[in-house]
């Protein structure tokens, strides 16, 4: 039986084999028929090709540098609003005209390449099954080698170059919201990490109205609820998006079975007295989830449906959301006034990582 081991074949190490004689070769083996090869530029170094190599280069350099000027807007634009200034108005067209002008160059850069300077080729390849062998791995080497010849890096370095500074600062456009917002976070500390409900440097965070009036206990009735924000400058704004939390005072025996379910996972200390508080964004696709049912003690979420057991340590029990809402720990100041013990201690929202 013939195998493709067998095949024969030209002898690679022959001087007088072409490199295309070596990738007809590749390609023959590969089941692959070349029914036409037509280089663009038959004599390497024309002007018409050095004219377009450097119409490429222009375009990868265009793009690096509007990638850059997106990486500087991103980095150093003020862009909260001051009065007067007007500056935050244009952050995000500056950071669309950049990043725009960087993608539409690279297309054009690269269909230029493909559409101009590479080799016009039709080739027809019949399927096979089974891995190739040590000599066909040998020759489709020797093709992908000719390949970036034929791609032009080599013998048109300035293709390479300004592919290169074209390229590393959309690599770095891409990466920079990431950094920023893990790492340095240009403008504002560990936001990623954080809600406003983590305690300052003034101390522990009240629990307020949406007019920034704090919460005592006797202000939310049984069987009651009310959206509440961190007492904090800005804890009503879009800042803090991710802050928004229902406290609930549950009834006594609603009470008794939400802190037997906090119990069994280790929350015993989140509750204060019969009330309790959980984060109000969905962990579906971050809706408020806001509709309470007092009387089967369900929040439900108007984007999808999603439904949590709030005795159940806010337990999601139908609909496309498949983890809890947060929990956010409560006690009252020596005011009298509710303040959160810390944090959430686990991801608002949909969750990006999951805090031990
Ligand atoms: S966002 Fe709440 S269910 Fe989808």
């Amino acid at each position: 039986m013939s195998t493709r081991t067998e095949t024969e074949g030209i002898d690679l190490d022959d001087p007088k084999l072409s490199k295309f004689d070596i990738v007809r070769e590749g390609a023959r083996q590969e089941d692959i028929e070349i029914v036409h090869y037509e280089p663009q530029f038959p004599v390497p170094g024309t002007k018409a090709e050095r004219r377009l190599v450097r119409t490429v280069a222009l375009f990868f350099l265009v793009t690096g540098l509007a990638a850059t000027a997106f990486l500087a807007v991103y980095i150093w634009w003020p862009w909260e609003w001051k009065p007067g200034t007007g500056a935050d108005k244009v952050f995000t067209p500056l950071l669309g005209l950049s990043l725009g002008i960087a993608l539409l160059c690279v297309g054009f850069g690269i269909l230029t390449w493909g559409k101009k300077l590479l080799p016009k080729e039709v080739s027809i390849q019949d399927r096979h099954e089974g891995p190739l062998d040590e000599r066909q791995n040998k020759i489709v080497g020797n093709t992908i080698t000719y390949m970036a010849d034929e791609l032009g890096v080599k013998r048109r370095p300035l293709l390479g170059i300004s592919l290169l500074a074209g390229l590393a600062p959309v690599g770095a456009v891409a990466a920079a919201p990431l950094i920023g917002g893990l790492i340095q976070q240009p403008h504002k500390n560990n936001q990623m990490f954080t809600t406003g409900w983590h305690p300052n440097k003034d101390g522990l965070i009240r629990l307020t109205r949406q007019d920034g009036t704090p919460i005592r206990p006797e202000d939310v009735s049984p069987g009651g609820q009310m959206t509440v924000f961190p007492g904090i400058e800005d804890g009503v704004s879009n800042k803090h998006a991710d802050s928004p939390t229902l406290l609930i005072h549950l009834r006594q025996e609603d009470a008794d079975t939400a802190r037997a379910a906090n119990d069994r996972v280790g929350k015993d200390a989140f509750m204060w007295g019969n009330y309790i508080a959980f984060s109000k964004i969905c962990t579906h696709a971050g809706c408020p989830a806001s509709l309470y049912e007092q009387q089967t003690n369900r929040l439900l979420c108007p984007c999808h449906q999603s439904t949590f057991l709030i005795t159940d340590n806010a337990r999601p029990v139908f609909g496309p959301a498949n983890r809890r809402l947060p929990q956010l720990p409560l006690t009252v100041d020596e005011e009298g006034f509710f303040v959160a013990k810390s944090d959430f201690t686990e991801a608002v929202g949909p969750d990006f990582w999951e805090r031990p």
